[in-house]
Protein backbone atom coordinates (compact mmCIF):
# COMPACT_ATOMS: atom_id res chain seq x y z
CA UNK A 1 0.00 0.00 0.00
CA UNK A 2 1.02 3.64 -0.87
CA UNK A 3 2.22 5.91 1.85
CA UNK A 4 0.49 9.61 1.93
CA UNK A 5 0.21 12.94 2.98
CA UNK A 6 -2.91 12.05 4.84
CA UNK A 7 -3.66 7.95 5.06
CA UNK A 8 -6.64 8.91 7.21
CA UNK A 9 -8.18 9.48 3.32
CA UNK A 10 -7.48 6.05 2.00
CA UNK A 11 -8.82 4.28 5.67
CA UNK A 12 -12.17 6.66 6.08
CA UNK A 13 -12.90 6.47 2.33
CA UNK A 14 -13.45 4.56 -1.08
CA UNK A 15 -12.52 5.15 -4.19
CA UNK A 16 -14.60 5.24 -7.39
CA UNK A 17 -14.28 5.17 -11.10
CA UNK A 18 -16.60 6.03 -14.18
CA UNK A 19 -16.23 4.18 -17.63
CA UNK A 20 -17.47 2.35 -19.87
CA UNK A 21 -17.23 -1.89 -19.61
CA UNK A 22 -14.83 -1.78 -22.27
CA UNK A 23 -12.94 0.97 -21.24
CA UNK A 24 -12.24 -0.56 -17.17
CA UNK A 25 -10.59 -3.73 -19.07
CA UNK A 26 -7.73 -1.27 -19.27
CA UNK A 27 -7.90 -0.04 -15.87
CA UNK A 28 -5.46 -0.94 -13.21
CA UNK A 29 -8.50 -1.21 -10.68
CA UNK A 30 -6.24 -1.49 -7.46
CA UNK A 31 -3.48 1.47 -8.41
CA UNK A 32 -1.01 1.06 -5.31
CA UNK A 33 -3.08 -1.80 -4.00
CA UNK A 34 -6.55 0.18 -3.15
CA UNK A 35 -9.02 -1.58 -4.85
CA UNK A 36 -12.29 0.78 -6.25
CA UNK A 37 -15.22 0.59 -4.06
CA UNK A 38 -17.99 1.59 -6.70
CA UNK A 39 -17.41 1.39 -10.83
CA UNK A 40 -20.38 3.19 -12.79
CA UNK A 41 -21.02 2.58 -16.21
CA UNK A 42 -22.33 5.71 -18.27
CA UNK A 43 -24.09 4.00 -20.66
CA UNK A 44 -26.49 2.29 -17.60
CA UNK A 45 -29.20 4.84 -16.67
CA UNK A 46 -28.79 3.57 -12.66
CA UNK A 47 -25.89 5.81 -13.03
CA UNK A 48 -27.72 8.77 -13.50
CA UNK A 49 -27.43 10.24 -9.62
CA UNK A 50 -23.85 9.91 -9.02
CA UNK A 51 -23.20 11.18 -12.82
CA UNK A 52 -24.87 14.24 -11.81
CA UNK A 53 -23.09 14.71 -7.82
CA UNK A 54 -19.53 15.03 -10.45
CA UNK A 55 -21.30 18.03 -11.94
CA UNK A 56 -22.42 19.35 -8.91
CA UNK A 57 -18.54 18.58 -7.40
CA UNK A 58 -17.54 20.43 -10.54
CA UNK A 59 -20.04 23.80 -10.00
CA UNK A 60 -19.03 23.71 -5.91
CA UNK A 61 -15.40 23.26 -6.86
CA UNK A 62 -14.58 24.96 -10.45
CA UNK A 63 -17.97 27.02 -10.45
CA UNK A 64 -16.31 30.20 -8.74
CA UNK A 65 -13.55 30.57 -11.48
CA UNK A 66 -16.30 30.12 -14.45
CA UNK A 67 -15.62 27.02 -16.15
CA UNK A 68 -18.32 24.72 -14.85
CA UNK A 69 -19.09 22.05 -17.17
CA UNK A 70 -22.41 20.93 -18.37
CA UNK A 71 -22.98 17.60 -18.59
CA UNK A 72 -22.56 16.47 -22.20
CA UNK A 73 -19.02 17.79 -21.69
CA UNK A 74 -18.53 14.80 -18.66
CA UNK A 75 -20.74 12.24 -21.04
CA UNK A 76 -18.37 13.43 -24.51
CA UNK A 77 -15.08 13.93 -23.33
CA UNK A 78 -14.73 11.80 -20.74
CA UNK A 79 -16.95 9.06 -19.89
CA UNK A 80 -16.85 7.78 -22.71
CA UNK A 81 -13.59 7.92 -24.21
CA UNK A 82 -11.78 7.99 -20.50
CA UNK A 83 -12.17 7.76 -17.26
CA UNK A 84 -13.49 9.42 -14.13
CA UNK A 85 -11.60 8.84 -10.71
CA UNK A 86 -12.02 9.88 -7.11
CA UNK A 87 -12.63 9.49 -3.85
CA UNK A 88 -16.45 9.54 -2.30
CA UNK A 89 -18.34 8.49 0.84
CA UNK A 90 -21.63 6.93 1.62
CA UNK A 91 -24.41 9.19 1.38
CA UNK A 92 -25.88 8.26 4.78
CA UNK A 93 -22.48 8.96 6.75
CA UNK A 94 -22.97 12.71 5.45
CA UNK A 95 -23.76 15.69 7.50
CA UNK A 96 -27.24 16.97 7.32
CA UNK A 97 -25.35 20.22 5.90
CA UNK A 98 -23.28 18.17 3.41
CA UNK A 99 -26.16 16.93 1.92
CA UNK A 100 -27.93 20.68 1.26
CA UNK A 101 -24.55 22.12 -0.18
CA UNK A 102 -24.67 18.80 -2.75
CA UNK A 103 -28.52 19.02 -3.40
CA UNK A 104 -28.93 15.54 -2.38
CA UNK A 105 -32.43 13.54 -3.78
CA UNK A 106 -34.59 12.64 -0.73
CA UNK A 107 -33.48 8.65 0.07
CA UNK A 108 -30.28 8.57 -2.33
CA UNK A 109 -28.02 6.16 -0.09
CA UNK A 110 -25.00 5.36 -2.60
CA UNK A 111 -21.98 7.55 -2.88
CA UNK A 112 -21.09 11.02 -2.83
CA UNK A 113 -17.86 12.28 -4.93
CA UNK A 114 -15.76 13.98 -2.76
CA UNK A 115 -12.91 14.84 -5.94
CA UNK A 116 -12.28 13.41 -9.10
CA UNK A 117 -9.46 13.75 -11.83
CA UNK A 118 -10.17 12.98 -15.31
CA UNK A 119 -8.18 12.48 -17.90
CA UNK A 120 -8.63 11.45 -21.71
CA UNK A 121 -6.54 8.95 -23.67
CA UNK A 122 -4.92 10.78 -26.68
CA UNK A 123 -3.53 9.43 -30.37
CA UNK A 124 0.05 9.17 -28.88
CA UNK A 125 -0.05 5.42 -26.71
CA UNK A 126 0.28 5.63 -23.31
CA UNK A 127 -0.19 9.60 -23.36
CA UNK A 128 -3.35 10.98 -21.43
CA UNK A 129 -4.49 14.92 -20.92
CA UNK A 130 -5.74 15.16 -17.53
CA UNK A 131 -8.78 17.65 -18.46
CA UNK A 132 -10.50 18.13 -14.78
CA UNK A 133 -8.98 18.06 -11.07
CA UNK A 134 -11.24 18.69 -8.39
CA UNK A 135 -11.10 18.00 -4.31
CA UNK A 136 -13.73 19.77 -1.31
CA UNK A 137 -10.97 20.12 1.19
CA UNK A 138 -11.52 23.66 1.18
CA UNK A 139 -15.33 23.17 1.33
CA UNK A 140 -15.55 20.54 3.93
CA UNK A 141 -12.20 21.66 6.20
CA UNK A 142 -13.96 19.91 9.09
CA UNK A 143 -13.18 16.37 7.28
CA UNK A 144 -9.64 17.19 7.30
CA UNK A 145 -9.02 16.24 3.51
CA UNK A 146 -5.50 18.01 2.66
CA UNK A 147 -3.57 16.39 -0.18
CA UNK A 148 -6.76 15.14 -1.40
CA UNK A 149 -6.69 16.99 -4.91
CA UNK A 150 -3.44 15.96 -5.08
CA UNK A 151 -3.55 11.76 -3.65
CA UNK A 152 -6.73 11.93 -6.50
CA UNK A 153 -4.90 12.96 -9.56
CA UNK A 154 -1.15 10.29 -8.55
CA UNK A 155 -3.67 7.23 -8.07
CA UNK A 156 -6.11 8.31 -11.14
CA UNK A 157 -2.77 8.51 -13.26
CA UNK A 158 -1.71 4.84 -11.90
CA UNK A 159 -5.19 3.44 -12.71
CA UNK A 160 -5.32 4.90 -16.22
CA UNK A 161 -1.92 3.05 -17.19
CA UNK A 162 -0.61 6.66 -18.26
CA UNK A 163 2.86 6.81 -19.44
CA UNK A 164 2.96 10.25 -20.41
CA UNK A 165 0.75 13.16 -18.54
CA UNK A 166 -0.29 16.47 -20.14
CA UNK A 167 -2.61 18.88 -18.80
CA UNK A 168 -3.42 22.69 -19.15
CA UNK A 169 -3.65 24.89 -16.89
CA UNK A 170 -3.49 28.87 -16.06
CA UNK A 171 -0.50 30.77 -15.39
CA UNK A 172 -2.34 31.84 -12.03
CA UNK A 173 -4.34 28.89 -10.90
CA UNK A 174 -3.73 27.46 -7.36
CA UNK A 175 -3.36 23.78 -9.12
CA UNK A 176 -0.11 24.90 -10.06
CA UNK A 177 1.06 23.48 -6.86
CA UNK A 178 -0.27 20.34 -6.95
CA UNK A 179 0.97 19.83 -10.77
CA UNK A 180 4.94 20.44 -9.83
CA UNK A 181 4.73 18.11 -7.15
CA UNK A 182 4.94 15.37 -9.93
CA UNK A 183 8.36 16.53 -10.78
CA UNK A 184 9.72 18.81 -13.74
CA UNK A 185 7.50 19.84 -16.37
CA UNK A 186 8.06 20.00 -20.05
CA UNK A 187 6.05 22.78 -21.03
CA UNK A 188 4.29 22.70 -24.73
CA UNK A 189 3.07 26.14 -24.47
CA UNK A 190 3.29 29.07 -22.57
CA UNK A 191 0.59 31.44 -24.11
CA UNK A 192 -2.21 29.73 -25.55
CA UNK A 193 -4.58 31.54 -28.01
CA UNK A 194 -6.50 28.29 -28.99
CA UNK A 195 -7.89 28.28 -25.17
CA UNK A 196 -10.41 30.16 -23.75
CA UNK A 197 -7.69 31.80 -21.88
CA UNK A 198 -4.97 32.39 -23.61
CA UNK A 199 -2.64 32.72 -20.67
CA UNK A 200 -2.77 29.35 -19.99
CA UNK A 201 -0.02 26.96 -20.49
CA UNK A 202 0.41 23.02 -21.48
CA UNK A 203 2.99 21.11 -19.98
CA UNK A 204 3.89 16.97 -19.87
CA UNK A 205 5.92 14.71 -17.63
CA UNK A 206 6.87 10.89 -18.42
CA UNK A 207 4.94 9.06 -15.74
CA UNK A 208 7.34 7.12 -12.72
CA UNK A 209 6.07 5.62 -9.98
CA UNK A 210 8.45 7.59 -7.72
CA UNK A 211 7.19 10.48 -9.70
CA UNK A 212 3.05 9.53 -8.07
CA UNK A 213 4.88 8.28 -4.83
CA UNK A 214 6.16 11.54 -4.24
CA UNK A 215 3.64 13.67 -5.34
CA UNK A 216 1.02 11.86 -2.99
CA UNK A 217 3.41 12.06 0.33
CA UNK A 218 5.64 9.29 0.47
CA UNK A 219 7.97 10.25 2.91
CA UNK A 220 10.40 7.51 1.63
CA UNK A 221 10.85 9.95 -2.26
CA UNK A 222 12.54 12.98 -2.90
CA UNK A 223 12.68 13.86 -6.51
CA UNK A 224 15.68 15.60 -7.65
CA UNK A 225 15.04 19.31 -8.71
CA UNK A 226 17.13 21.22 -11.11
CA UNK A 227 17.78 25.27 -10.28
CA UNK A 228 15.83 27.41 -12.39
CA UNK A 229 17.54 29.69 -14.68
CA UNK A 230 15.33 32.16 -14.50
CA UNK A 231 11.10 33.53 -12.89
CA UNK A 232 8.09 34.38 -15.36
CA UNK A 233 5.47 36.49 -13.60
CA UNK A 234 1.81 34.69 -13.31
CA UNK A 235 0.54 37.45 -14.71
CA UNK A 236 3.29 38.93 -17.43
CA UNK A 237 1.40 37.88 -20.35
CA UNK A 238 4.23 39.70 -22.97
CA UNK A 239 6.98 37.45 -21.38
CA UNK A 240 4.61 33.86 -22.06
CA UNK A 241 4.35 35.17 -25.39
CA UNK A 242 8.29 35.74 -26.10
CA UNK A 243 8.82 32.38 -24.07
CA UNK A 244 6.00 30.72 -26.60
CA UNK A 245 7.52 32.60 -29.86
CA UNK A 246 11.24 30.70 -28.74
CA UNK A 247 9.38 27.22 -28.16
CA UNK A 248 8.09 28.05 -32.26
CA UNK A 249 10.96 28.70 -33.26
CA UNK A 250 12.39 25.45 -31.59
CA UNK A 251 13.58 26.30 -27.70
CA UNK A 252 12.19 23.91 -24.65
CA UNK A 253 11.71 25.23 -21.23
CA UNK A 254 10.37 23.00 -18.25
CA UNK A 255 8.74 24.18 -14.85
CA UNK A 256 10.86 23.10 -12.31
CA UNK A 257 8.70 23.91 -9.79
CA UNK A 258 5.98 25.20 -7.56
CA UNK A 259 4.85 29.24 -7.85
CA UNK A 260 6.49 31.49 -4.97
CA UNK A 261 6.21 35.06 -3.62
CA UNK A 262 8.41 37.71 -4.76
CA UNK A 263 8.50 41.08 -3.56
CA UNK A 264 4.11 40.66 -3.86
CA UNK A 265 4.08 38.65 -6.91
CA UNK A 266 3.15 35.35 -7.97
CA UNK A 267 6.27 33.95 -10.01
CA UNK A 268 7.16 30.38 -11.28
CA UNK A 269 10.80 28.74 -11.83
CA UNK A 270 11.62 28.05 -15.68
CA UNK A 271 14.74 26.76 -16.97
CA UNK A 272 15.36 26.17 -20.63
CA UNK A 273 16.14 22.59 -21.49
CA UNK A 274 16.47 23.18 -25.34
C1 LIG B 1 -7.21 23.10 -6.71
C2 LIG B 1 -7.83 21.99 -5.89
C3 LIG B 1 -7.97 20.73 -6.75
C4 LIG B 1 -6.93 21.73 -4.67
O1 LIG B 1 -7.43 20.63 -3.94
P1 LIG B 1 -6.82 20.28 -2.47
O2 LIG B 1 -7.39 18.98 -2.07
O3 LIG B 1 -7.02 21.44 -1.57
O4 LIG B 1 -5.29 20.14 -2.85
P2 LIG B 1 -4.09 19.52 -1.99
O5 LIG B 1 -4.41 19.65 -0.52
O6 LIG B 1 -3.76 18.19 -2.53
O7 LIG B 1 -2.86 20.44 -2.40
C5 LIG B 1 -2.90 21.79 -2.36
C6 LIG B 1 -1.45 22.23 -2.30
O8 LIG B 1 -1.39 23.50 -2.81
C7 LIG B 1 -0.86 24.36 -1.81
N1 LIG B 1 -1.43 25.67 -2.00
C8 LIG B 1 -2.63 25.96 -2.50
N2 LIG B 1 -2.79 27.29 -2.56
C9 LIG B 1 -1.64 27.84 -2.12
C10 LIG B 1 -1.17 29.14 -1.95
N3 LIG B 1 -1.95 30.18 -2.29
N4 LIG B 1 0.07 29.34 -1.47
C11 LIG B 1 0.84 28.28 -1.14
N5 LIG B 1 0.44 27.00 -1.27
C12 LIG B 1 -0.78 26.80 -1.75
C13 LIG B 1 -1.26 23.71 -0.53
O9 LIG B 1 -0.47 24.17 0.55
C14 LIG B 1 -0.97 22.28 -0.87
O10 LIG B 1 0.40 22.00 -0.86
P3 LIG B 1 1.11 21.28 0.39
O11 LIG B 1 0.53 19.90 0.42
O12 LIG B 1 2.57 21.26 0.00
O13 LIG B 1 0.80 22.08 1.59
C15 LIG B 1 -9.24 22.38 -5.33
O14 LIG B 1 -9.14 23.55 -4.56
C16 LIG B 1 -10.26 22.60 -6.41
O15 LIG B 1 -11.02 21.68 -6.74
N6 LIG B 1 -10.29 23.83 -6.99
C17 LIG B 1 -11.17 24.21 -8.06
C18 LIG B 1 -10.91 23.48 -9.34
C19 LIG B 1 -9.50 23.68 -9.91
O16 LIG B 1 -8.93 24.76 -9.90
N7 LIG B 1 -8.94 22.57 -10.43
C20 LIG B 1 -7.64 22.53 -11.04
C21 LIG B 1 -7.73 22.70 -12.51
S1 LIG B 1 -6.30 22.35 -13.44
Amino acid sequence: MIHTANDAIIQDYGTFVVGTRANLEHLDRSPFGLDLRWELDPTRQESATFLALLQRLDALTFGPEGMPMDLWVFYDCAELPGFIYGFAIEASRMTTHERVIFDLPVGYDGPVPLSMYIAIPMAEPGAWFGHNLASLNLTFPERRLQALGTMTKAMAIKAYRTERLFGATQWTSRALYIHTKFGVLDLHTTWTPAHSIPATLTYAFDVTEEKLRAAAGDPAVRLERPEPDFYLDAEDTDGMQALQAQIEGGAAFQLVGPPSVQRGRTVHPLRRSG
